[in-house]
């Protein structure tokens, strides 16, 4: 984890040291930094600047000529610049001007095991466990997926064009031309590639759609790549890779590099380009630290996906990976689509023999200690199989023959016992390591788990195996290392085995990669969780998607990567939300071709109205501790491929919806005419814009925060109706509801019956929570509407507490 945070820290550094020297102020030109200067709608004629804009600008550049570093104009106005503190307050201040922030740096969301940028996270491109078999997504042609990333391996052969047919005429992109990439690059399904210019903080400068990294190779394929057969992780996980939509095109905009992270500022020029390019759907597997959770005004991701969606476009985003802390989702605006990530039914099996040859006697003591008589005789007659998890082509004996020892007990004389049972580098004995396997804790995040695998190599052992219970689910790479990752449940079992016999012995073998797994899915331990806190009336995240052990296409030339002996890999296993993005990305572009009037929120409904509750037991889909998931774990539920394509009603999320929130946040009437030009007749923001009224945004989940039993309380929704068109007998129906409560909270919904007649018909209904007693935990159930063909559920939470 060590280099993880690591990275972390120099993202933040960058952040905090950007921060100190704004607070610092000053004119001193080595001091200014990079401002976002955010001025709301664009003007009215595609790609002309604003007037007040132009003149901020022009203003700006007389003075300073270098400072500009990105213009936004196609689908919202502003810039970012080079500017002192000084510069930026009184830039703040011009009319027109919603917000200056110093740009951000966001990072990726892979997963924080193991080292950050080379064992990162993995998505599963071809099984998704709960799915139907049926492709979704075959004659989707058409449905042109933006991804902020970073970048494209255009060679991959997941990026092939064979099926496609011509570029769409309303294709408005274009494929950037830079020393390593120029058009030949792009094809009918990459059909667009951009870049963006670093800023002055970088060191290093690199300016190229193509990806140096492989994060953004692995979601593009996800999300839109095509089909290919016979790809493997080195003959693990071998099948059919295929991205959620694989007629869909690809056009990717490269905002993160390695050695600048993603900065604000660029990912705010590629949300202006992608809305100029006319790209349907946008994927964003990144995002601010939840550490660093940003004001709505100061968030680029919000700012640009509100522009996104205002203009026809459906921004999915992932929810994070600083799970399983409650509150630690971010991408949470209500106009976003935000993603946990779940596991899938692939394991990534390599697994630790005990020796047998003893049959020892151990005494297992129960009860307090006062009773310490009261035990009894368990005997160990033969090999043991420990099932672990992690990625090693490890070639030793297959039967359990070298030592075993626990890592504590090799401790080098004056090392710190601590150290040694975590396998720290300089804390143990190389007389005593020398040969065998070495069991070690993971209970510091001072090393990285490659940190202590080395450790071990060095001094001469054989193996590693490693006690970590959230690694334990989540597939690392090892190379030919025999390393594996065990439950501490499990390592019981093994020290004691080591305790108890004169000379334990074991082996570790190499991975397997079975399927049906089971319970499978659960949600990643990784995966951020709810409840959102801006403001907590909007359930986030709203849907779980296939984030753990994802295979998919990678960079052609990972030297650093391959395994000892082994080529490049052309796919490669990792995992995070930032893999589960694009699973609900791919799918989202399917309904969107199959559908090309739906609008964003429609379509964010019908994913989320038609979500799956259960895993492969047949039970409810559990959290990392094993227990029901709620929906502040997985949201509405585990994404279904085919649901979304048929859901019978939608809840149409408006433009009113989403300027109330803005009302909330605390915009007023004459701010929010600057940030959007689309506002209804006559729109103004309530007297009281209460945190109450979030609840009564048409949102396909429901979320009240401040129960109060004594009063009660009571939302609205509107359902539309999208089944066949007005001709067809399908659309005429009468759905029913069903309630999901809690124990202890009273739910009604007025009506119970809803009738449409045509496709398009709204409907309106209230729901009531009430309760007897105060409610002491955050509660969670369903309300559903069925007519016999579809199922409509939204889930809600209901919290007595106040914005957290
Ligand atoms: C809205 O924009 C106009 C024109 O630039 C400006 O005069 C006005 O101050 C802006 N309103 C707010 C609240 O920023
Ligand atoms: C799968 O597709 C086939 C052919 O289009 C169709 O007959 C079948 O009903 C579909 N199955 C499901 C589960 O949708
Ligand atoms: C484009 O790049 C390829 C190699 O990637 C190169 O062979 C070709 O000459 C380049 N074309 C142009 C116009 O630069
Ligand atoms: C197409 O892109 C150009 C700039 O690249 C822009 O000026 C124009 O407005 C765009 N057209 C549409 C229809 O968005
Ligand atoms: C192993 O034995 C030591 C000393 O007898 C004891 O402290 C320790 O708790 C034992 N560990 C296990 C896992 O049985
Ligand atoms: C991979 O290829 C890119 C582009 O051709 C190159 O810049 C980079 O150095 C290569 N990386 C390795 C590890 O060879
Ligand atoms: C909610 O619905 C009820 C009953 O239809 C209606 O009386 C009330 O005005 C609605 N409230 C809002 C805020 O729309």
């Amino acid at each position: 984890m060590k280099a993880l945070i690591t990275f972390i820290f120099s993202l933040t550094s960058l952040f905090f040291s950007f921060s100190l020297f704004t607070e610092t102020g000053g004119a001193a030109a080595e001091k200014d930094g990079v401002y976002i200067v955010y001025m709301g709608a664009a003007a009215s004629s595609k790609g002309s600047l604003r007037d007040d804009h132009a003149q901020l600008l022009s203003s700006l550049l007389t003075r300073k000529k270098n400072a500009l570093v990105h213009n936004y104009k196609y689908g919202f106005s502003g810039f970012a610049a080079i500017l002192s503190e000084e510069e930026a307050h009184s830039i703040a201040k011009r009319p027109g001007v919603v917000s200056v922030f110093p740009d951000p740096v966001l990072e990726l969301h892979t997963t924080r095991s193991w080292d950050f940028l080379k064992y990162q996270t993995s998505v599963e491109v071809e099984s998704n466990p709960n799915s139907d078999s049926n492709s979704t997504s075959q004659d989707s042609d058409g449905a042109i997926i933006g991804i902020l990333d970073t970048g494209i391996w255009p060679e991959s052969e997941s990026f092939n064009d064979k099926a496609m047919g011509p570029v769409p005429s309303r294709w408005n992109g274009t494929c950037a031309r830079e020393q390593d990439f120029n058009a030949s690059n792009c094809n009918k399904k990459i059909i667009g590639a951009r870049s963006y210019d670093v800023d002055q903080r970088s060191i290093i400068k690199y300016h190229s759609p193509r990806d140096m990294i492989g994060h953004g190779t692995h979601v593009a394929s996800t999300a839109g790549g095509s089909e290919v057969q016979g790809v493997s992780y080195y003959g693990l996980a071998a099948g059919t890779a295929k991205g959620g939509s694989p007629g869909s095109r690809i056009a990717m905009y490269a905002v993160c590099s390695p050695h600048n992270g993603c900065s604000g500022s660029s990912i705010l020029a590629a949300f202006d380009d992608a809305i100029s390019d006319g790209v349907d759907v946008l994927s964003l597997s990144l995002g601010a630290p939840s550490f660093l959770k940003p004001e709505l005004a100061n968030d680029p991701i919000a700012l640009g996906a509100f522009h996104a969606v205002q203009h026809g476009i459906i921004v999915v985003c992932s929810a994070g990976n600083a799970g399983p802390t409650p509150g630690s989702v971010v991408n949470a605006a209500p106009w976003i689509v935000t993603v946990a990530a779940s596991t899938i039914d692939r394991d990534f099996e390599s697994d630790v023999v005990l020796g047998g040859n003893k049959v020892i006697k151990v005494m297992i003591f129960f009860g307090p200690l006062s009773c310490l008589l009261v035990g009894r005789f368990r005997h160990f007659y033969s090999l043991t199989d420990i099932q672990g998890e992690g990625i090693n082509f490890a070639d030793i004996q297959k039967t359990p023959t070298y030592p075993i020892i626990y890592a504590k007990s090799a401790k080098k004389s004056g090392a710190d016992e601590n150290d040694a049972r975590n396998c720290n580098p300089d804390s143990m004995d190389q007389g005593i390591i020398k040969g065998k396997i070495v069991v070690c804790d993971n209970e510091d995040s001072l090393y990285a788990p490659s940190e202590k695998k080395d450790e071990v190599k060095k001094l001469g052992g054989i193996g590693v195996v490693l006690i970590d219970d959230e690694s334990r689910t989540v597939a690392s790479t090892f190379g030919i290392f025999p390393m594996t990752v065990i439950s501490s449940k499990d390592a019981a079992k093994v020290l004691s085995y080591i305790n108890s016999t004169k000379n334990p012995v074991a082996t570790i073998l190499p991975t397997t990669s079975p399927t049906k797994y089971k319970p499978a899915p659960n949600i990643a331990y990784f995966s951020s969780r709810g409840p959102s806190t801006i403001p907590k009336n909007i359930l986030k995240p709203d849907i779980a998607a296939p984030g753990v052990n994802i295979l998919a296409a990678w960079i052609g030339n990972d030297t650093v990567e391959a395994p000892e002996g082994k080529e490049p890999p052309l796919y490669n296993v990792i995992s995070g939300t930032s893999m589960a993005c694009p699973h609900v990305s791919g799918i989202a572009a399917t309904v969107k071709s199959r559908n090309p009037k739906w609008s964003p929120s429609a379509i964010r409904s019908a994913i989320m109205t038609t979500a799956i509750q259960i895993n492969n037991l047949k039970a409810s889909i559990t959290n990392e501790k094993g227990t029901a998931a709620t929906p502040y774990d997985l949201g509405a539920g585990e994404v279904s491929t085919t649901g979304p394509l048929q859901p019978g009603l939608v809840y149409e999320t408006t433009t009113i919806d989403y300027l109330n929130f803005l009302c909330y946040n605390g915009y007023d009437i004459s701010t929010i005419k600057n940030i959007t030009n689309n506002i209804p007749d006559g729109f103004t923001c309530p007297k009281e814009s209460s945190i109450d009224l979030i609840s009564n945004i048409n949102y396909p989940s429901i979320a009240i925060s401040n129960f109060n039993e004594k009063a009660g309380r009571k939302v609205n929704r509107t359902l539309t109706n999208v089944a066949g068109d007005d001709k067809t007998e399908d659309a005429k129906t009468v759905y029913t509801v069903s309630i999901d409560a809690p124990a202890g909270l009273d739910v009604r919904v007025v009506p119970d019956k809803l009738q449409f007649t045509k496709n398009g018909d709204k409907s309106s209904y209230q729901v009531s929570f009430s309760a007897v007693n105060p409610l002491k935990n955050d509660v969670f159930g369903s309300i559903t509407w069925s007519n016999g063909k579809y199922k409509v559920r939204s889930p809600f939470a209901v919290s007595s507490k106040n914005d957290d």
